[in-house]
């Protein structure tokens, strides 16, 4: 952008009020100000200084009064205090913490943060809505809309797309508080940019979105690597000599003989008790005992789970009926074959394999992908989040646990939407682990509402305080309304004899 612009630019700015003045010690990414008026969290501001043109963020706002001090004893002196109070005095400060965003310059695309602290005695203004929608709201290829900025309601807020399916994207908050509605907004934006998404849906939550292609949670037992069969039939991985059974009647089973899995690996198993023994009986007990359970995920003859992706369209994998182990064998499989399916493309040019990119939801995920445990998920995960990038497919995590989740896969996350998050151990793991995170704003997690997130990392050219945008015909997972239901059933004739 030319120079007169930005010109511009600032003396739009400094027409529009002043807010305060820097005060104290500050810092090139952080400085304190002493404000007219209260500050909002999540407002942005604006100063000049040594030639920066620059953009900050309120990250903590305190109000305060020396004369209503905590050392009064007696509310009536409060009272007293207040009454005598001439107009346009002061009684309070309004303090704040500001977090440096970085300079304007350019167009918005890219902000740096100036190598020189503001001085104290800065002015402090509001920053100008032209300011803002040049940095939030770019019209450039591979942009989408997902809301509005949170004190600023007019100003749309922008994130990039291209971004989530190569640094993936973590989506963290309470219950309740808007996860599931930002994934059913980003499945829509990248259906409409004729993208594909596949949504890991553990709550029957996204089917009423519109152009949603629902896909059973079958796999195709011939299609399963050894280690997934193991992992499913509860075999160890240090049990090799098992493995060794499985792994010779699996590889015996043909085309053919295939429908009848259980009944033709069962019979391959026997045969070979004689030679493996116990190992043999083992993998013959897990068949049997499992058998029945693994039945409602395997099915023979479902083919290539990559054959059933409808092209852009919103994917979703219906896991909403099957137990814990069941989910985590399905999502593990479908990750390792969408990873693969995307490298044989990218490999061969686009002749073979998934032809474009796309993103993977994992909703739960402090369950399928945890600190503390091995699951099939967590382990195929690891690889997309580390390799995905490479092969465009983008993984999403979605969880209202944070400080359950794997720290390895967190710390891969390039962006992040936090929604409001109160538990303290969550706001430390989430600074501790995730590298787009800014250590005031966690302190200010708990002051959003419902729908309010802040946006961080390559998505965003700057951390973003957004009111993200309602999806209405997505159905809520509401709460069930037991009183509702309750009414419905047996004591209406009692209610009417009370009444
Ligand atoms: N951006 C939003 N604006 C307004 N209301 C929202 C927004 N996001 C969610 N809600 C409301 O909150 C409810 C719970 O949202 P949901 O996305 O299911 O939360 P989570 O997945 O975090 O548990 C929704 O049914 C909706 O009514
Ligand atoms: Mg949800």
């Amino acid at each position: 952008m030319a120079l007169q612009k930005l010109v511009e630019l600032g003396d739009a700015a400094k027409e529009s009020e002043v807010v305060g003045y820097i005060v104290g010690e500050s810092k090139p990414y952080r400085a304190e100000i002493l404000a007219f008026r209260p500050l909002a969290m999540g407002e942005y501001l604006y100063m000049e200084y040594h030639g920066y043109r620059v953009l900050a963020f309120v990250a903590n706002s305190i109000t305060g009064s020396t004369v209503i001090s905590r050392d009064l004893i007696d509310p009536r002196d409060v009272e007293r205090l207040v009454k005598s109070v001439r107009v346009g005095e002061r009684l309070f400060y309004h303090r704040g913490v500001i977090k440096i965003l970085g300079s304007v310059e350019n167009d918005g695309h890219k902000l740096h943060i100036p190598a020189i602290p503001p001085p104290p005695g800065t002015e402090v203004y509001k920053a100008p809505k032209t300011v803002l929608e040049m940095v939030f709201s770019p019209r450039r290829h591979g942009y989408v809309r997902i809301g509005t900025l949170l004190r600023e309601p007019d100003i749309e807020v922008r994130v990039n797309i291209n971004k989530v399916v190569s640094r993936h994207l973590g989506v963290l908050a309470m219950t309740g508080m808007g996860k599931s509605n930002l994934v059913a907004l980003i499945a829509k934006r990248v259906e409409e940019l004729g993208g594909t998404i596949v949504i890991f849906d553990y709550h029957g939550e996204y089917t009423s979105l519109r152009n949603t292609t629902l896909i059973k949670p079958v796999l195709d037992p011939l299609r399963l690597t050894l280690d997934e069969l193991a992992r499913l039939l509860n075999i160890p991985r240090n049990a090799t000599r098992q493995r060794m059974v499985l792994k010779e009647c699996l590889d015996s089973i043909d085309e053919e003989t295939a429908k009848e899995f259980f009944n033709v690996m069962k019979r391959c198993v026997q045969g070979r008790v004689a030679r493996y023994g116990t190992s043999a009986q083992k993998v013959l007990d897990s068949l049997t005992v499992y058998e029945n359970f693994l039945k409602r995920i395997l099915k023979e003859d479902s083919g290539d789970v990559i054959d059933r992706i409808v092209m852009g369209a919103i994917n979703v994998v219906d896991l909403s009926e099957l137990h814990l182990n069941h989910a985590d064998a399905v999502i593990a499989h479908w990750l390792s074959r969408l990873l693969e399916a995307r490298k044989v493309s990218v490999w061969s040019n686009g002749s073979r394999g998934f032809p474009t990119p796309l993103i993977a939801v994992i909703e739960e995920a402090h369950v399928f992908i945890p600190a503390d445990e091995d699951t099939a998920t967590k382990y195929s995960a690891s690889l997309v989040a580390r390799e995905g990038r490479k092969f465009g497919l983008g993984l999403v995590i979605v969880s209202q646990r944070p400080r359950g989740l794997d720290p390895t896969i967190l710390s891969q996350l390039g962006n992040l939407a936090i929604l409001r998050i109160v538990h303290p151990e969550d706001q430390a793991y989430i600074s501790k682990y995730c590298e787009p995170v800014m250590q005031d704003v966690m302190e200010e997690l708990p002051g959003l509402n419902i729908g309010e997130a802040i946006l961080l990392g390559e998505w965003v050219p700057i951390p973003a305080a957004t009111r993200i945008d309602l999806v209405s015909e997505k159905v809520s997972g509401m709460d069930i309304d037991a009183v509702g239901i309750w009414s419905r059933y047996g004591k209406k004739e009692l209610d009417l004899q009370v009444s």
